[in-house]
């Protein structure tokens, strides 16, 4: 295998979403040599498709709105198995992390007293999601993009990761003695590999929804790749079966499946209605409507779809018609080209046709308040890290958790690489040397490989995990999925489905396949974790729905499942969720009236 070039830097950050762009800003800005790698098109990471807004307890519109209450929803949605020093420091740095954003030059709405719009989304008790018309996502890189380039920070686009890089010195066996040295990836622009070295490595590279075949996602990203690759380095996954879907995804025409139709529409007053016309929220959550949460929703959807109460096209109808043209284009234009474009409607007169779509992974890479992993130098952020959420995220936290822990990936990825920097340099030459050499030589084998029709893997993947592990599992289903996963792995790597020969610059077709394969393999690997995880937990909490366990049980499942690797076998662990200590106590003891949790026939 030849290695087209090498590129060394302090901090490499993988991803070039919202995550990525803030810790590059944060490391470049505490004195670090920053290289970004982007799978897309730079300006073009999943980030554009986050739609309603951004979370702050800014209180512009409910002065009683205060970040411990935006905390404690927080935590109720997640029912209680996130890290809640982590929900702290989320939420009382939101105002700062929205501010900036502002300062920065983002256009969120305004009242017409210059004060920022908020809106309400589900599950929240104020308003409080603050909104570029209905794409604030895009609006949020748009700043991002223009300080990373006044700060002349490169991104090199079209760059697939397929291993991280470590070292360990010989023979010492010690969990957390490993440390990060860099990435292999493929350029597929100059079809070259590429190696990259650095001191510390920030993976921001997305979550897993892309393993169901109706997902919010577009079809080349979320397929558990950065959850793939720190797992393979080492790193533990924990949460892995808690995967949200959202409410309400395009369900027709075909090639629009799936597609996101912003929790805004209902947090601007859409109703949800099935084919009989009933405003079926009534029955399952009263309380707030279309507002409850999420999980709720979405399952409340998919029952009626389930009892025959569906449309045409399997799912119900969403009605914003109500409300006056002019105040959609002003609040959901997208919404209204998306619908007009893909289905034909005009969603001010007519109603859009939705059903539930895989929409968010709070499962993923185990790490600690600093966003460090426990192999030295190695950071997770954005979607690709784990435990913010709990059991499900509240809309609008997702934009929120990538720029305020972007921020402090960024500045801890940034200390670390400068105390390498220093040991260095105290360092013998000829030890360095000895150093280079022996990490050159475990990055040898990084073992690429093609996989014949990979694409026939990835959609058996997608349909049998809609099938066994979607929003509502049961035993049987779970077992039947996981055998069908580690059939396909040993088909995957059998001798018959590997071309050995990886010839990138004259094979136009492998250059596609290869990183089809490797979304197939982290895929393979992120199923294994989802279904294994959904099978231990022997309750329903958030959005894992088993319908053999429909209740909660505090007292055996208020647990987080870990994840890892030993050997070549995944195993499973219970790990304690923190108790929650300090101001928030008492807060949510009168906040935490109403049981969150419904049983579903
Ligand atoms: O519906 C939405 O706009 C989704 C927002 C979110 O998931 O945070």
């Amino acid at each position: 295998m030849n290695i087209g070039s090498t590129r060394t830097c302090d901090v490499l950050i993988i991803g070039g979403g919202s995550a990525g762009l803030r810790a590059a800003i944060e490391a470049h800005d505490a004195g670090a040599n920053v290289l970004i790698i982007s799978k897309n098109k730079k300006g073009d990471p999943h980030t554009v498709l986050a739609r309603g807004g951004i979370n702050a307890a800014l209180g512009t519109m409910d002065p009683e709105d205060n970040w411990m209450i935006h905390a404690a929803d927080t935590l109720r949605e997640g029912e209680f198995i996130a890290d809640y020093e982590r929900v702290e420091v989320l939420c009382k740095n939101a105002p700062e992390a929205v501010n900036e954003l502002v300062n920065w030059g983002a256009r969120f709405h305004r009242e017409k007293d210059g004060r920022l719009t908020q809106r309400f989304f589900g599950a929240h008790t104020y308003r409080r999601t603050v909104f570029y018309e209905d794409w604030t996502g895009q609006e949020i890189i748009r700043v991002l993009l223009d300080q990373v380039s006044q700060r002349k920070i490169e991104i090199v686009d079209d760059v697939y990761i397929t291993k991280l890089l470590k070292s360990r010195n010989a023979g010492d066996k010690r969990e957390g003695s490993d440390e990060i040295k860099g990435a292999f990836g493929i350029d597929l622009k100059k079809k070259e590999i590429v190696r990259f070295e650095c001191k510390s490595l920030i993976l921001a590279a997305g979550g897993y929804t892309r393993v169901y075949a109706v997902s919010s996602s577009r079809i080349f990203e979320n397929h558990g790749e950065g959850v793939a690759l720190a797992y393979e380095a080492g790193a533990d996954l924990v949460d892995m079966e808690m995967v949200q879907f959202h409410p309400t995804g395009m369900v027709w025409p075909e090639k629009a499946v799936g597609t996101l139709a912003t929790e805004a529409i209902r947090g601007e007053g859409g109703i949800l209605l099935n084919s009989k016309g009933e405003r079926y929220m009534k029955n399952y959550y009263p309380e707030r409507m279309e507002l409850g949460p999420r999980d709720i929703v979405a399952r409340a959807t998919y029952n009626e779809i389930l009892a025959g109460r569906g449309t045409k096209h399997s799912g119900v109808w969403l009605d914003i018609t109500h409300l006056s043209k002019e105040k959609i284009l002003d609040r959901l234009p997208t919404m209204y080209e998306q619908f007009k474009n893909m289905d034909g409607i005009d969603i001010s007169k007519e109603k859009m046709e939705v059903a539930p779509t895989a929409h968010y992974s709070m499962g993923g890479v185990a790490v600690d308040i600093k966003c460090s992993t426990k192999i030295r130098g190695l950071f997770a952020v954005g979607e690709v890290m784990s435990q913010i959420h709990g059991a499900n995220r509240l809309g609008g936290n997702s934009l929120l958790d990538t720029v305020v822990f972007g921020k402090i990936a960024g500045g801890e990825a940034a200390k670390i690489a400068k105390e390498i920097r220093e040991a260095e340099i105290e360092k013998t030459e000829a030890s360095l040397l000895e150093r280079q050499a022996s990490n050159e030589k475990e990055s040898d084998g990084n073992g690429l490989f093609i996989a014949k029709e990979p694409i026939t893997f990835r959609n058996e993947i997608q349909e049998l995990m809609k099938l066994n592990a979607g929003i509502i599992r049961e035993e049987i289903r779970l077992q039947n999925g996981l055998k069908r996963i580690l059939e396909l792995k040993k088909e995957f790597y059998s001798k018959d489905n590997i071309l050995k020969e990886f010839k990138i610059k004259d094979n136009a077709d492998n250059y596609e396949n290869v990183v089809l394969t490797w979304e197939v393999k982290s895929s393979l690997v992120v199923c294994e974790a989802i279904i294994r995880s959904a099978l231990m937990r022997q309750e329903s909490r958030g959005a894992h729905y088993r319908s053999d366990f429909p209740k909660l049980d505090d007292e055996k499942w208020k647990t987080n499942i870990y994840c890892k690797k030993e050997e070549t076998e995944m195993r499973l662990f219970k790990g304690s969720v923190k108790e929650i200590t300090g101001p928030l106590v008492d807060l949510l003891k009168a906040h935490v009236k109403a049981e969150h949790h419904r049983e579903f026939e």
